[in-house]
């Protein structure tokens, strides 16, 4: 009798400990970096406005200025995928790698600077802040040498 009601006990407990850890808060540092953006829709919705920024920048407006509109659509689609992956979302990216695919281009530090400009400003359009801020700023300015052939 005894051993049957600590069994009840023991198994009430297990389960009040599973249900409780099932539904415990996320902690907001538990959130990837995908989620603490807002998710696909404002990460596609942020390159557009940075692609816009960008092509209307006195420096890099040449790099998309020769594009066709397809091909600038498939790079904007890929920039979306790229930063959903690598930002811990559901995609896959399937471009090529970002040295690969910005070589021979010549972006200079110049330009690569004045890109940072226009990122800042659609981060603040978007109000990313804070440490999600911080972590996004990261992951993009350590493309820089992959992206920056020209000195
Ligand atoms: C100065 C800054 C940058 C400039 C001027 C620039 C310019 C370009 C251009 C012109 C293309 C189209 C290439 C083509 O279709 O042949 C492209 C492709 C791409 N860019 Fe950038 N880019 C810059 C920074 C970045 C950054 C910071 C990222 C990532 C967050 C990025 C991600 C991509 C991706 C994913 C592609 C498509 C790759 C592929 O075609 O496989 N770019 N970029």
């Amino acid at each position: 009798m005894m051993q049957s009601i600590l069994k009840r006990v023991a198994i009430l407990g297990m389960t009040v400990m599973l249900i409780s850890y099932g539904s415990a808060p996320v902690l907001s540092q538990d959130k990837s970096l995908y989620e603490r953006l807002g998710g696909y829709d404002a990460i596609a919705a942020s390159v557009d406005d940075f692609f816009g920024r960008l092509a209307g920048d006195k420096l890099n407006g040449k790099f998309l200025a020769t594009l066709s509109d397809e091909r600038k659509k498939i790079a904007r689609q890929l920039t979306v995928d790229y930063i959903c992956e690598k930002s811990g979302g559901p995609c896959f990216y399937l471009g090529r790698n970002m040295k690969e695919s910005h070589q021979g281009m010549g972006i200079s530090k110049a330009d690569w600077d004045a890109s940072i400009v226009q990122l800042d400003a659609t981060l603040d359009k978007f109000k990313v802040e804070g440490q999600t801020r911080t972590d996004f700023v990261a992951m993009v300015t350590g493309l820089e040498g992959d992206i920056v052939d020209k000195k």
